[in-house]
């Protein structure tokens, strides 16, 4: 006679048998159901994995010297550090090329900061997303990415530090590796409490999408306005090199760079607008929680700067960079004038500021644009309603009051 136990096992190979009825039922929530998006998926990752730049990105790396780069432009000229400004206007020929070179050093390390922060959100979403039917190609695609983005990280930063090194033997944009709940935006207007409490909302996001798939996804919309802001700018570096028969290594990097984040970008859209498609409808609490996030990523964006045009940091937050590198032997002033020529640059209208408004308005086109039909968001992420609130005149104002403090400091 059986014993109870092996009744019981019995009973479970039953239930767990292919002739039980139920074994084959359609699970819930497959992500094969809609064939279309995983065959979009698996594509994107297919076509990722053939061009994966990681080879050609970790040789560039290996082979930077800035000896051999210091004397060439590494982006398109309006893509120079103040672009547009008295000081770019009044620059020698050779100071141009810093301030070209120095547009580059800044923008990917805010690169950097973003990217550490992906990868490991990248990672939480995956295994938010992991817990559903078939979402394995979703997994593997983030992490590719993320495999890709820790060597995109090492190319700037070399590049970014050596650059600093050689020029001022100090650092100006670049800072040492940090955590990735640290805040994203690095010049940033933020103080002690504010930057706590986005490391614990961080903290929190990052919690929650590991164990929720729609919270999960729609990180990849948040990742995805970040993108797209990005690509504004890299699609333009990354032509510069395709213009040039003999191209410096950044711009190489900028080029290289490019290819693999275009994957990163359909694979963001694909996730946040049709694989969302595939769970079931978000509660309350989970809508909630992509809206915050979206408006999260508009408070990072909420405003524009002329110093590196296409980045939306806080203008005052770069004032100590930019006199730094005004007083270094480049440029060699004397606190007075530096400030004379922040003063002209951030607190008067010029051609670069300008410019680096309808950037503004053309990112906040671009996100309004990209999250339209998304049902779950409300009218101030629709619209980007947070990022509107910004105009030339109110910039001019904000850093005519904070750079009378910042000289009084440099002066006392
Ligand atoms: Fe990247
Ligand atoms: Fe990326």
């Amino acid at each position: 006679m059986a014993s109870k136990m092996e009744l019981h096992y019995n009973r479970s190979l039953m239930n767990n048998s292919p002739n039980d009825p139920l074994f084959f039922s359609k699970p819930a929530n497959s992500l094969k159901d809609d064939k279309k998006t995983y065959g979009k998926i698996l594509f994107n990752l297919k076509k990722n994995k053939e061009q994966d730049n990681t080879d050609e990105l970790t040789h560039l790396t290996d082979s930077f010297e800035f000896e051999s780069a210091k004397n060439s432009y590494w982006n398109p000229p309006k893509f120079s550090l103040l672009y547009g400004t008295p000081l770019w206007d009044e620059s020698s020929p050779s100071q141009k090329i810093i301030l070209n070179q120095l547009y580059w050093v800044a923008y990917y390390s805010q690169i950097i900061s973003a990217e550490i922060a992906t990868i490991f959100l990248n990672q939480t979403a995956a295994a938010g997303l992991y817990g559903m039917e078939d979402f394995k190609v979703v997994c593997d695609t983030l992490d590719l990415e993320s495999a890709q983005e820790r060597t995109h990280i090492q190319a700037f930063k070399v590049i970014a530090e050596q650059t600093e090194k050689s020029l001022f033997g100090q650092r100006i944009f670049t800072y040492p590796m940090k955590n990735f709940a640290s805040e994203t935006m690095i010049f940033q207007n933020t103080n002690l409490i504010k930057s706590y409490w986005k490391k614990i909302q961080l903290h929190f996001f990052s919690y929650l999408s590991s164990s929720n798939a729609f919270i999960a996804s729609q990180y990849l919309t948040v990742r995805g306005l970040r993108t797209l802001n990005g690509k504004i700018v890299q699609h333009q570096l990354s032509q510069f090199y395709t213009g040039l028969e003999e191209a410096p290594i950044p711009s190489k990097v900028s080029h290289h760079h490019f290819l693999d984040e275009s994957y990163h970008f359909n694979s963001s859209t694909i996730i946040g607008h049709d694989v969302v498609k595939s769970l079931r409808p978000p509660t309350s609490f989970e809508k909630m929680i992509a809206n915050l996030a979206v408006t999260g990523c508009q408070k990072d964006h909420a405003q524009f700067n002329v110093s590196v045009n296409g980045i939306f940091w806080y203008e005052p937050a770069i004032f100590s960079s930019i006199f730094k590198v005004l007083k270094s032997t480049h440029f060699s002033m004397t606190t007075r004038d530096a400030l004379e020529m922040m003063r002209r640059c951030f607190c008067q209208e010029n051609q670069g500021v300008h410019e680096a408004m309808q950037t503004h308005i053309v990112a906040r086109k671009s996100y309004i644009e990209y999250v339209q039909g998304l049902e779950f968001l409300n009218q101030t992420n629709l619209k980007m309603s947070v990022m509107e609130n910004v105009d030339v005149l109110s910039y001019l104002l904000e850093n005519k009051r904070k750079l009378s403090h910042f000289s009084n400091r440099q002066v006392a």
